[in-house]
């Protein structure tokens, strides 16, 4: 394919180069004269393993060449992918000046023209970046659309600096977001030499998933440091807990805990993180992460709180008063503080929990829900049917198989607010699902 690269950073180098070794045809373009004339003596503006190599080939060969003239670049090329700086705002909001200003050069450059092209963002981008602000910049720049050959979509890059040339062609996927298949499908020749699955999203899914990677590799990296000093300082070796810890990859490294739904709770995790944070807080060792969970826990659950009062349901039936199912340990649930809140509020609340038994609560149990729920025996049931009668709102915290069974009985429309990502129960015609709570 004949490509163009605006942008050439460190991205946008690398992409470059690794596209001219794939086979093919590639222009870089840049408005720093320095770069451009860097990158036609085959030399690379950016100091990155592999890349010297691997341009001084391209460009030798004649696979890759620079420019500083845009128009030139759009008019020998078929596609142009995007990877010009994103950098912070002052306020910390994104900066998107470079993507509007790369976007109505494009467009320009692509008015009066009947020769298709794509515009293929890899500049890591928000969600909604691409389809409230670039799209229609290009639009009214170029006067076309994707009905007359001008598309675009969003294809975030996983490379990490120091090791790029080798992630280019080994990313953990390669994501396309573009509205449209026939997009898609000409974006995916592209990485035809690229490892690795390749997947069709929506543009703002594409967008989504670069900033949960990178939040995700930030919070790792904080998380092991964090833990480590507390760890340290209450006379441990952290490196010797950490490779255990590494090695379970039952629920620390693998899908656990990673799917969102409601909040935490229970006998361990509150508890354990509190005593972490004190002993941090002994030992003078700053731990925003880890007091940073709790709150965000407690952030979490006035979401789901918030969304059952802003219902407006008068008679409401909740599903789960456990800390999670298949137990009835009730300490810490965050199925209490809610049914609490709405109890508070005036709403009739009944609850089913076939493993809560006011009868078989003993000691902690039955002391927490004392303090907590002193009327809970007039509102738990074991019968979902009972549960369910006159019910304006299901609010599921959990659902077992007699709870849905239950539901799926029902004439319907049922009102159902997921709690924990039980999504399947949307598939079905009686349930009038209202996604997950902050939905
Ligand atoms: N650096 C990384 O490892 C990495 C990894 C993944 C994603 N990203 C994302 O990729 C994007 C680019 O990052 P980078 O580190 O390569 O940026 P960079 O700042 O190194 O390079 C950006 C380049 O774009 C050029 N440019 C600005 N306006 C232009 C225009 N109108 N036409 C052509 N070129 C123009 C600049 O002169 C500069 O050379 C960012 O959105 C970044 O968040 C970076």
């Amino acid at each position: 394919m004949k490509i163009s690269v605006f942008g050439m950073g460190y991205v946008g180098c690398v992409s470059a180069a690794c596209l001219a070794d794939a086979g093919h045809q590639v222009i870089g373009v840049d408005p720093v004269a320095k770069k451009v004339d860097q990158i036609n003596r085959g030399e690379s503006p950016v100091s990155e393993t592999k890349l010297p190599e691997m341009l001084r080939i391209a460009v030798d060969s004649g696979k890759l060449k620079a420019t500083q003239d845009h128009k030139r670049a759009i008019a020998e090329t078929e596609l142009s992918l995007i990877a010009v700086g994103t950098p912070s705002e002052p306020d910390g909001s994104l900066m998107v000046r470079y993507l509007e200003s790369v976007t109505r050069q494009i467009g320009e450059a692509l008015q009066g023209s009947t020769k298709p092209h794509i515009l293929v963002y890899r500049s890591t981008m928000l969600p909604g970046t691409l389809n409230n602000i670039i799209k229609p910049l290009l639009a009214e720049s170029s006067g076309r659309t994707p009905e007359n050959g001008v598309d675009l979509c969003n294809n975030p890059e996983f490379l990490r600096e120091g090791s790029s040339v080798d992630d280019f062609f080994n990313p953990p996927f390669t994501l396309i977001g573009a509205d449209r298949t026939e997009t898609f499908q000409q974006v995916a020749r592209l990485y035809l030499g690229v490892n690795g699955p390749t997947h069709h999203t929506s543009i703002a899914t594409a967008e989504s998933v670069k900033y949960m990677c990178n939040a995700f590799h930030a919070l790792k990296i904080a998380f092991a440091n964090e833990t480590a000093a507390v760890l340290h300082k209450a006379g441990a070796d952290p490196r010797q807990a950490v490779e255990l810890f590494l090695q379970d990859d039952k629920l620390n490294i693998s899908t656990a805990y990673l799917r969102p739904g409601f909040a935490f709770g229970g006998s361990c995790l509150p508890k354990d993180l509190r005593a972490l944070s004190a002993v941090a807080d002994k030992g003078g060792v700053d731990v925003p992460l880890i007091n940073g969970i709790l709150a965000s826990n407690q952030a979490h659950m006035e979401r789901a709180i918030e969304a059952v009062l802003a219902s407006g349901a008068k008679r409401v039936a909740l599903s789960g008063l456990s800390f999670k199912p298949g137990t009835d340990d009730l300490r810490e649930s965050p199925s209490i503080p809610l049914a609490n809140r709405l109890v508070e509020a005036g709403v009739e609340l009944s609850i089913y929990d076939p493993r809560v038994r006011m009868e078989q609560l003993v000691g902690a149990n039955l002391a927490f829900l004392k303090k907590k729920m002193p009327d809970l025996s007039e509102r738990l049931t074991d019968d979902p049917a009972k549960a369910l009668l006159g019910a304006e709102l299901v609010v599921m915290a959990h659902a077992d198989a007699a709870m849905r069974q239950q539901l799926f009985a029902m004439p319907g429309p049922v009102k159902l607010l997921d709690l924990a990502g039980y999504a399947d129960l949307a598939q079905k015609s009686n349930i009038e699902y209202q996604g997950l709570c902050w939905e």
